[in-house]
């Protein structure tokens, strides 16, 4: 059966685990795997811009022994002339996987419904959950484990990332809280799916509008763009909104001393984040940054490896 990851919860915390496990053994003998080999092609297609996202696949896929064929917005005949059923028929007839990044779920969903091969989720305007098993696996390699950790995420609790937080966490079995102003808080069919997930890993989920109650005593602390792509019209009502949730220095001590930072990047200093919190010792931004490469390497050949089982 064709195994998929358009979000989190596409793995059970097994599964999780499995694929945190192979990204370590990966990034510690980077070329060993060539699942790819052939090679075979691996469509990325991009409906928004992106740098890590886009480095990461292309050089992993390259890594694997594959060829990343990069599609930008506007270049293939995908949503303005060809349904995405019709593409997703054409696609598999020639790659071993697709990898998007787009606005709608619902677009990945159809994506997946009318292809053999595996679809992966590289962002879309709920879920970003590559950049979870990134973050789970830095906050692995510098706490040691997952379960039983809190982690704090503050800002815009209704983005993609805080979805991710809550479904990859609660998988993992990490205590999540949220803190987010009213009118942004998470989708509640989410923070409900969490809670059922979290209710079988030992993890919880919390969500309040009070950031210094999110942050106190957490294990990581974390935030995302208060404007996320596709939002751009609402930048001074948003920066207005957020005003009193910045994870700054006086947020980061309500931590515990040796908590760490995480942000997926791009990052606007003075904004969601001081610059003295992401450019400063608990930040782990760029272990971060680059296990986007490892854990993606991973999850593809999870995915190619369970979908020809
Ligand atoms: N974190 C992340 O997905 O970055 P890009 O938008 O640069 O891909
Ligand atoms: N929430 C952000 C994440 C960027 C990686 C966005 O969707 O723009």
């Amino acid at each position: 059966m064709t195994r998929h990851f358009l979000r989190d919860d596409d793995l059970s915390p097994a599964e999780q685990a499995e694929v945190l496990d192979l990204a370590l053994a990966l990034k510690a003998d980077r070329f060993s795997a060539k699942p790819l080999a052939g090679p075979q092609t691996v469509a990325v297609v991009f409906d928004k811009t992106s740098t890590r996202t886009r480095v990461s696949f292309a050089t992993g896929i390259a890594d694997l022994g594959g060829v990343p064929l990069i599609i930008g917005g506007g270049e293939s005949q995908l949503g303005a002339k060809e349904s995405i059923a019709d593409t997703a028929r054409v696609l598999e007839r020639m790659v071993a996987a697709v990898v998007w990044r787009t606005f709608a779920q619902a677009g990945l969903e159809e994506m997946a419904e009318g292809t053999t091969v595996p679809v992966v989720n590289a962002l879309s305007d709920d879920f970003h959950p590559c950049q979870l098993l990134a973050d789970l696996l830095t906050i692995r390699e510098h706490k040691g484990a997952l379960a039983g950790l809190a982690l704090a995420y503050v800002g815009d609790g209704a983005n993609n990332m805080a979805h991710s937080y809550l479904l990859a966490g609660a998988t993992a079995g990490l205590h999540v809280r949220v803190g987010a102003p009213e009118g942004y808080l998470p989708d509640p069919a989410i923070v409900r799916r969490a809670s059922e997930i979290a209710a079988g890993t030992g993890g919880s989920v919390t969500v309040t509008t009070d950031p210094a109650a999110a942050a106190a005593g957490a294990d990581v602390v974390t935030t995302d763009t208060w404007v996320s792509m596709g939002q751009e019209d609402e930048k001074a009502v948003r920066q207005a909104v957020f005003a009193d949730y910045i994870v700054d220095a006086a947020l980061m001590a309500r931590a515990a001393d040796d908590a760490i930072f995480l942000h997926c990047l791009p990052a606007y200093r003075g904004y969601e984040v001081a610059a003295e919190v992401i450019d400063g010792p608990k930040s782990v931004i760029w272990d971060e940054a680059e296990n986007r490469l490892h854990a993606q390497k991973a999850l593809l050949v999870w995915l190619l490896e369970r979908s020809a089982a």
